[in-house]
């Protein structure tokens, strides 16, 4: 593992270890990061360096699917600072357009620091002389420059996988100036949508007084480190739409989605919703558009099931025990006001599911609902789309995620106005089937179109031309 030409860089590794039970086997982690990167991973040589999910224990490096898999320890005050502190209960917030209010602590910056200067000595220890190093998300922002300083031979990439905030809420961050500098140690920094971009590029001027001309920023000589220029723009992630594709025409997976139907009661209409329990997906919001539907006689509980499946997340954080607590809260009053023995209006499911599972609900659901007040990409949007072979379903899906620059075929809803929302949900549930088929045909052939590989490869491509081209260097 010590001389690879291409290295990924990430919190976590694409598998993790339940931090109870560190015998146990390798799952997937979860994600959107994990889903979009693994298939990138498994396509090419390289190695991935990440954390395992487990704390105070060390792994040797290893390998899985034909990844080669590096992991870096982090200790248990790392696990409450540096993760569930200042990468979900101050960044996380903070670049969601504060949904939550962010927390700032500097104990929790100091240990962000530690660990960023962690992964970016074991990225200096792997990569070989001129490698290319691809850099993901908010955990991590302070890697490019660190390694700029100790590997000014590499190639360096980030990706940010969430939105990046308008600067008006990005300049409440009392490290906001390191993190700017940090990024800018990349030659390519790459965000879900132009906005993020250009939310990025105004606070770089706006902070640091640097120049920008279109999507390049012009760093310049800072005493230790030579001046560069730096290229900040969208690349809109996606999912590996083949796989999926195989996936939802397995007869086996077919007579699954079958069985799932026949399993809630065979309903005229099922909706689905999945999501981390996370307070950016707008779940409760979703709920209570339902409930109300209901009340109504709008929608009778006879005719229509909503499956809420909302994986465990970060369960240690306030925040999100508030989010699971008023879900469950919610989802309790719905079924207790309006099911019936023998008819559940809200079958909620507070667990993960395998790869197959997912595809089978794809199939049986007739709607699905993404209803996020604020989301970076949103891919089970894109994911539900791909499993649509038939060209059937609708998809409710919230104009705060970066999928709706994409998907224009969806019903755009507005989370936030409940109103907004259950009209959306209707127009939906009641869309003539020609409407449904032309709409999600021309949200298939865009999904089909943007894979997750057609993604890496034009980033991996413009990292590579940056980096070749004579205007490189300021
Ligand atoms: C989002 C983030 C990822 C993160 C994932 C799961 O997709 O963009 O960076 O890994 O959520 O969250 P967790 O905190 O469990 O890693």
């Amino acid at each position: 593992y010590g001389d690879s030409d291409f290295v990924v860089v990430a919190n976590r590794l694409p598998v993790d270890r339940d931090a109870s039970d560190p015998d146990q086997e390798w799952r997937t982690s979860p994600g959107g990061l994990v889903t979009a990167v693994a298939p990138v991973m498994k396509a090419q040589e390289g190695a991935w360096i990440g954390w395992t999910g487990v704390a105070d224990v060390d792994f040797e490096p290893f390998t899985i699917d034909g990844m080669h898999l590096i992991p870096v320890t982090l200790t248990n005050e790392d696990v409450l600072r540096y993760y569930e502190g200042f990468s979900n209960a101050t960044l996380w917030p903070l670049y969601h357009d504060v949904i939550a209010p962010p927390e700032y602590h500097r104990t929790w910056w100091e240990a962000y620091v530690r660990v960023n200067e962690r992964f970016a000595a074991k990225v200096a220890e792997v990569a070989a002389e001129s490698a290319t190093v691809w850099v993901h998300d908010y955990q991590l922002q302070l890697v490019p420059q660190l390694l700029r300083r100790m590997r000014p031979d590499l190639r360096i990439g980030f990706f940010n996988h969430i939105p990046f905030p308008p600067f008006e809420l990005f300049a409440q961050l009392p490290w906001r100036d390191e993190i700017l500098r940090g990024l800018l140690g990349a030659d390519l920094i790459g965000f879900q949508r132009p906005a993020d971009a250009a939310n990025f590029r105004r606070a770089v001027r706006g902070r640091l007084g640097y120049q920008t001309k279109g999507s390049t920023v012009t760093v310049p000589d800072s005493g230790d480190l030579p001046g560069h220029s730096v290229r900040a723009e969208a690349f809109p992630i996606s999912i590996d739409t083949p796989y999926l594709e195989e996936l939802a025409a397995d007869p086996a997976i077919i007579e699954r989605a079958a069985q799932i139907r026949e399993e809630v009661g065979n309903p005229k209409v099922i909706m689905l919703g999945v999501d981390r329990m996370d307070y950016t997906k707008g779940i409760r919001h979703r709920l209570k558009a339902f409930g109300e539907l209901l009340a109504e006689g709008r929608l009778n509980v006879e005719d229509i099931v909503l499956i809420q499946i909302a994986t465990p997340s970060r369960e240690r954080l306030e925040q999100y025990k508030i989010i699971r607590h008023d879900v469950e809260l919610a989802v309790g009053r719905i079924n207790g006001e309006q099911a019936d023995i023998g008819s559940i209006a809200v079958h909620y499911l507070h667990h993960s599911y395998p790869r197959d599972e997912m595809t089978a609900f794809f199939i049986a659901a007739d709607v699905m609902l993404v209803t996020a007040l604020r989301d970076g990409m949103n891919l089970v949007a894109k994911e539900y789309v791909a499993c649509r072979l038939h060209d059937d379903g609708a998809l409710v899906l919230s104009e705060f995620a970066g999928a709706a620059e994409q998907l224009a075929g969806a019903v755009l809803v507005n989370p936030h106005d409940i109103g907004n929302l259950k009209a959306g949900i209707l127009e939906a549930v009641q869309m003539d089937p020609k409407t449904r088929a032309r709409r999600m045909r021309q949200m298939r052939k865009k999904v089909r179109t943007d894979t997750v590989s057609a993604w890496s490869k034009r980033f991996l491509s413009e990292l590579d031309a940056i980096r070749d081209s004579p205007e490189a260097i300021v």
